[in-house]
């Protein structure tokens, strides 16, 4: 039985990732933070015979001491490294700490990799907005990297990192261009759980506005439960090599919202410019979006939209959800979520 660690594994990838795993056999650990309720996460969405097959080791990526000694002890046969401060506004308020996480955690890990468990496999959570104010649209492997947040900036260092260890080691060390990568799972911060979120509020009758920053980013939103299939596929390959995931379309927030207003069969139509723009529900004049400039970033990212040609030719992989379909999804398990908050979202 091939035995995995998933670090980072409370988040939503870790769900996804976790779930395909057990079903592929795998014997699965799991490292996330501690905290005084040693809280499970998104894993307390995975079925109770699921959740109790999964080994947990709380700690900080940072400790390195207690790193090496897991992955002395425990010799994965692969290593999913997903934990990050991995929300990019926040990277604009605490640098340090994102640097810290995002730069030494990688570093942890790979050193330990390199120092007791040389034919550990590991794939790093490398990201987009590696990519920012992008040279090229689309973005692929040779697109050049110009990050526009400490985020990016720190993600750009991990890159570097699994591919400077690789290569001065022999190891398999991979990196995992992820473009967006949404579901049910998202933490409430990011804007299109928010969006969801907030759309099921309002058509179960709120009156509290959406406030969003910049609605004109396009992004490439694709669904996370098929990302996570592709982290697995780059670590089956005779050689370790860096791959671009994405769908390939881009939307911006604001065809995110309409949408996902359409879904509540809400109509919004747009008002005023800038900061002093609204949305209002076409029916009824009601004020659903307005904007909240402290949602906007020092630094944005206009447009990413990838090119997993390379994914595609090699691994095999593919997006099976397209984006209408996705924003449906989430907004449907928001309205049932409102209904009872204890319901349980297991499928992938
Ligand atoms: N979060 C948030 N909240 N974003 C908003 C809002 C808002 O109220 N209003 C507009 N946006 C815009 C952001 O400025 C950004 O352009 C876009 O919506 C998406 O923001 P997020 O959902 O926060 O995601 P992200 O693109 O910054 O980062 C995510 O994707 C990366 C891959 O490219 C994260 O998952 C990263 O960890 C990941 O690496």
């Amino acid at each position: 039985m091939k035995k995995a660690l998933i670090t980072g594994i409370t988040g939503q990838d870790g769900y996804f990732l976790a779930k395909f795993l057990l079903g592929k056999g795998y014997e699965v650990h799991g490292f996330a933070r501690r905290n005084s309720q040693m809280a499970l996460g998104t894993l307390v969405f995975l079925t109770p015979d699921e959740r109790s097959r999964i080994k947990m080791h709380w700690g900080d990526v940072l400790d390195h001491p207690f790193i090496d000694s897991l992955v002395r002890m425990n010799r994965y046969d692969e290593i999913y490294h997903l934990a990050a401060q991995s929300f990019v506004g926040l990277s604009f308020e605490n640098p340090k700490a994102t640097y810290d996480i995002n730069i030494g955690g990688t570093l942890n890990f790979v050193n330990a990799i390199k120092e007791y468990s040389q034919r550990t496999k590991m794939y790093f959570a490398a990201t987009s907005e590696m990519y920012g104010k992008a040279e090229a649209v689309p973005q692929d492997e040779r697109t050049p990297f110009h990050p526009r947040s400490p985020y990016g900036v720190a993600k750009l260092a991990g890159f570097w990192t699994i591919k400077n260890y690789r290569e001065s080691y022999g190891l398999y060390l991979t990196n995992g261009i992820l473009f967006n990568h949404e579901s049910e799972m998202r933490g409430p911060e990011f804007v299109t759980r928010k969006i969801a979120a907030g759309a099921a509020k309002i058509a179960r009758g709120s009156s509290e506005p959406i406030r969003l920053g910049n609605l004109e980013a396009r992004r490439d939103w694709g669904f996370a439960g098929d990302y996570v299939e592709g982290m697995w596929l780059m670590l089956q390959r005779p050689m370790p090599d860096d791959y671009v995931l994405a769908t390939g379309e881009n939307y911006s927030v604001r065809e995110c919202t309409e949408r996902a207003f359409g879904r509540v069969g809400i109509t919004i139509v747009w008002e005023g410019r800038g900061a002093d723009e609204i949305g209002k529900n076409a029916a009824n004049g009601q004020t659903v979006i307005t904007i909240d400039p402290a949602h906007f970033r020092p630094a944005e990212i206009d447009e990413l939209r990838g090119d997993a040609s390379k994914a595609k030719r090699e691994l095999g992989w593919t997006t099976r959800m397209s984006f209408d379909t996705l924003v449906a999804r989430m907004v449907d398990v928001e309205v049932a979520r409102l209904k009872r908050p204890d319901l349980q979202f297991t499928q992938a």
